[in-house]
């Protein structure tokens, strides 16, 4: 089973970015978790392709982007052409959501499909052969540094079994509330990879809390 830990770089000092990527490059996490809001599928606005595309350049681990937008299909090769290494897409926000997973395999990055808190794992039947991840979300999206929705548990569990049943490889990503207290329980539960903002960034040693969350791992 793989543990990996992704931090959200909403969560880092903005006027520090260069630091906060060589932070996370030095430190033992796995992937930079990069969040990008439209203001529309979210009540919140991030950053866009230019900062994607900085970011590249300085970091040395993928780049795991989770696009809280409209019609994402329409920036799959924006994207990959920024950088992206995983893209995920929101479930609630694709009609076509069959389309656009192969639309970005084929582009050349990993896809991965993200559930809302209200959205049942059951509804992925059909599409999980698909992906190569699945993105759990534990919060509302739309900001860093809410609290962690406890049947995230079940959801987690539920998927798990699913994807071991059919044989697939489908990676589970949690993200959302996720912290020293209630990391390990969601590795043990059945998620691969934990995202965490604030629980990082907000920390007093951020490459110390790093290394505590992957020492649950
Ligand atoms: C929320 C984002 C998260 C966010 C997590 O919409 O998808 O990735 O940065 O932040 P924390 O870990 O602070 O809840
Ligand atoms: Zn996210």
């Amino acid at each position: 089973m793989n543990r990996l830990l992704a931090p959200s770089l909403l969560s880092a000092d903005f006027l520090n970015l260069e630091k906060e990527i060589d932070m996370i490059n030095a430190s033992e996490a796995d992937w930079f978790h990069l969040d990008i809001m439209d203001g529309v599928f979210v009540p919140n606005i991030s950053f866009g392709l230019p900062v994607v595309d900085a970011i590249k350049r300085k970091a040395k681990k993928p780049l795991d982007v989770h696009l809280m937008i409209v019609e994402p299909d329409r920036y799959v090769d924006a994207f990959r052409n920024a950088g992206a290494d995983i893209l995920s897409v929101q479930y609630e926000a694709c009609t076509h959501l069959h389309r656009v997973l192969q639309q970005i395999r084929n582009a050349g990055m990993k896809a991965g499909v993200v559930l809302n808190p209200h959205t049942p794992v059951l509804l992925l039947t059909d599409i999980l052969a698909y992906a190569d991840l699945v993105l759990v979300m534990s919060v509302n999206p739309g900001f860093g540094g809410q609290k962690f929705i406890p049947e995230t548990f079940n959801k987690i569990v539920e998927l798990r079994s699913m994807i071991d049943k059919r044989g697939l490889e489908v990676l589970i990503e949690v993200d959302g509330g996720v912290n020293i207290s209630n990391a390990n329980q969601l590795y043990k539960a059945g998620a691969d990879v934990l995202v965490a903002g604030n629980a990082v960034f907000k920390s007093e040693n951020p490459t110390e809390t790093i290394r505590n969350l992957k020492k649950i791992a």
